[in-house]
This record gives structure tokens, C-alpha cells and sequence, in this order.
């Protein structure tokens, strides 16, 4: 173990929350909760991860109290039906085994398909009660969050789902109500233990289209960034498709890095992390660390990688780099 690799597994504190790592289990989607209901399967699954290194799991988007959040029934749920007791028993595994674990609140906003006698809701079409409805709808699932035992929650606020479209001026060319993610951490905020931690995820780019932005600059990122860090988000999780790409011109900040430096808050950074076996002992690994020791971020966000190698952070720490698999996009239909 190289004394950089060791320094990571270290136990460390995010916002009060104790961690016995900085690496981060990314929020991914796996469709595996039949009737939105989590089952021991998928306690399993997050077990596996907090067994091997991870600090901190960031559940797949679970899908807010509202019938326009989302439509895949097997996309997890909080607050219908058995959801809560199958995610007490995702928490409580996930703590046996030394763990901490965020709920992902997710709307998908107008990749929502229409169905149950609701269309999609969308930042032109929503009018002042679906904003009210909206804000009690995350304020529930994270009120039952918390009753289900979780260490934190997180917010969805990129890729073009529904607060994200809120901040982009393609899907919300007038910039109306741009406020509301903001809006939303506020509501979630007031239910929540103060000591909780509130993560807000965003990113620049889209599902459907990876050059898109919501800043063109430091400045305008800074207000919406500030926006959340003013209603209550205490950690921003900096959505990336490659870590070591810049993101303004004059600047190698990624985008963690301009979170952090921006507003002061701890930042989580991720892409394109260890998804092939020589990644553990490549320049790329320095850098992530290096970059990391230089406070330009203070978590590490694993995904795919996590999907075939459950334990990468145990066997990097260990230089166990020979016994790690090259990510596939096949590995997305294991489950294990
Ligand atoms: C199968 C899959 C499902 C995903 N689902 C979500 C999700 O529910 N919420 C989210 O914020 N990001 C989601 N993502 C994005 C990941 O959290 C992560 O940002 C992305 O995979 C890049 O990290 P990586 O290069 O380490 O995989 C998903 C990614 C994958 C591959």
C-alpha cells in the first residue's frame, strides 16, 4: 500500500457525519426494487459496498412522493407501502457493517413518461400550487428518510432531470423560478436534523446532450451555488463525466473544485474513476490523490467501477491491482 493509497482509507468527518473513508459509492440506478419497494437483495448490495472501503453510499435516485416523479415501478420509492421498512433494512445493514448511507431524492421532471393521469411536469408548465405540492413532496420523503434511518440525503439536481431544468436555460429560457432547487433544500432542510447532512448534486452536462452547461462562468456559478448553500445544502457532489477534465478556461478546477472554492463548502468529486484494472496505479490515480491532498475536494465518488469490483477501494488500498476488473457496460446488469 502506498502511503497516499493508505491515507484514504483513513477514517474522516464530513460535516459532523463520521466516515471510515473518503470514497463515495456514485448514486446509479439499477431498477431492482419490484413495486418501488427495496428488498434484502438490495440490502445486500449496499452492504457489499460499505464491507469494502466505501465511507459513504449515495442510494440510486429514489423517487419522490408524487405521482409525476417518476414512472418505472421498480424504481425505489420512500414513502408508499412497505418502501420505508425495506430501506430500514437497507440502512441497518449498511450500518452493521461500518457504513453510512444517503437517500438520492429524485424527480425526473419531463423525462418523466406520462401515465397514471399525469404528465410530465416541466419548469414551463408548472403553476404556483405544483410548486407547494412539489416542496411538500420532498419534504415527506426526506421526513421518512430520516425515520428509515438514513445518515444524510441528497438532492438531484443535475443531468437534466426536473431541478436541473429549472437551472438550465435550454429547458427554462427565461430563467422563471430559478430559484426553485433552491427552494426545495430549504423544505428539505426544515425536516431534517440540523446535524444531518444535506448534499445537493449538479452538474453541467446533460443525459441528453454532455456539452451542455448551467454556467458559462465562475461568477454565474457562484450564484447558483451560493442560492443552495443559503437554504441549507452543507455538501456539493460535483457531477462529472471525466474528473480531470477544467471546466472555465484559465482555471484546472474541475467542477468540485470550483464548488469548494466558490462557497467553502466540502465538495464531492467523480467520472471515469477506475474503470480499467491499471487505473489503481496509473498518473491519473496520483492526480486524483494529489488533487484531493491539495483540498481542491474533499470526497471521492466511485460508480461503474463499483458495479463488477465491490471492493476496489480494499484491493487498491491493498495494490491488489491484478485481482480488480476493467469495467464493461455489461457489468450494469449484474447485480451483486
Ligand atoms: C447504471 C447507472 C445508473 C445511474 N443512475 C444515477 C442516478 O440514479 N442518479 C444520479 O445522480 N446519477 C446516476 N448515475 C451517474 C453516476 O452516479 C456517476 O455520476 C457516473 O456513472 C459517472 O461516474 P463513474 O464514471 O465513476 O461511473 C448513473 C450511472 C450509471 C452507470
Amino acid at each position: 500500500m502506498t502511503a497516499a493509497t493508505a491515507a484514504l482509507v483513513q477514517p474522516v468527518t464530513l460535516v459532523g457525519l463520521p466516515l471510515t473513508s473518503q470514497f463515495v459509492m456514485a448514486p446509479m440506478t439499477r431498477e431492482r426494487s419490484p413495486g418501488g419497494i427495496p428488498t434484502a437483495q438490495n440490502a445486500a448490495y449496499y452492504r457489499r459496498r460499505a464491507e469494502h472501503g466505501i465511507g459513504l453510499i449515495i442510494t440510486e435516485g429514489v423517487l419522490v412522493d408524487h405521482p409525476s416523479a417518476g414512472h418505472q415501478t421498480d424504481v425505489p420509492r420512500l414513502t408508499e407501502g412497505a418502501a420505508e421498512a425495506g430501506w430500514k433494512q437497507v440502512t441497518s445493514e449498511v450500518h452493521a457493517a461500518g457504513g453510512r448511507i444517503a437517500a438520492q431524492l429524485w424527480h425526473l421532471g419531463s423525462r418523466r413518461e406520462p401515465v397514471d393521469g399525469y404528465a410530465s411536469w416541466t419548469p414551463a408548465t408548472m403553476t404556483g400550487r405544483d410548486f407547494d405540492t412539489l416542496l411538500s413532496a420532498y419534504a415527506e420523503s426526506a421526513r421518512v428518510a430520516v425515520r428509515a434511518g438514513f445518515d444524510a440525503v441528497e438532492v438531484h439536481a443535475a443531468h437534466g432531470y426536473l431541478l436541473d431544468e429549472f437551472l438550465w436555460p435550454v429547458t427554462n429560457p427565461t430563467l422563471a423560478h430559478r430559484d426553485f432547487p433552491a427552494e426545495v433544500v430549504r423544505a428539505i432542510r426544515a425536516e431534517i436534523p440540523s446535524c444531518m447532512p444535506l448534499i445537493v448534486r449538479f452538474s453541467q452536462f446533460k443525459e441528453r446532450d454532455y456539452s451542455a452547461r448551467i454556467a458559462e462562468t465562475p461568477a454565474e456559478l457562484a450564484t447558483v451555488l451560493e442560492g443552495l448553500r443559503a437554504a441549507g445544502a452543507d455538501v456539493l457532489h460535483a457531477s462529472q463525466r471525466r474528473f480531470w477534465e477544467p471546466i472555465f478556461d484559465g482555471s484546472h478546477l474541475n467542477l468540485a473544485g470550483w464548488a469548494k472554492h466558490l462557497t467553502g463548502l466540502p465538495s464531492i468529486t467523480v467520472g471515469s474513476i477506475g474503470l480499467t484494472r491499471d487505473f489503481a496505479s496509473s498518473a491519473r490515480m496520483a492526480e486524483l490523490l494529489d488533487r484531493r491532498a491539495r483540498g481542491e475536494y474533499d470526497l471521492i465518488g466511485l460508480g461503474r467501477v463499483l458495479l463488477g469490483n465491490p471492493a476496489w477501494v480494499t484491493l487498491a488500498a491493498a495494490g491488489r491491482h491484478a485481482d480488480m476488473n476493467d469495467y464493461y457496460k455489461t457489468d450494469e446488469e449484474r447485480y451483486f
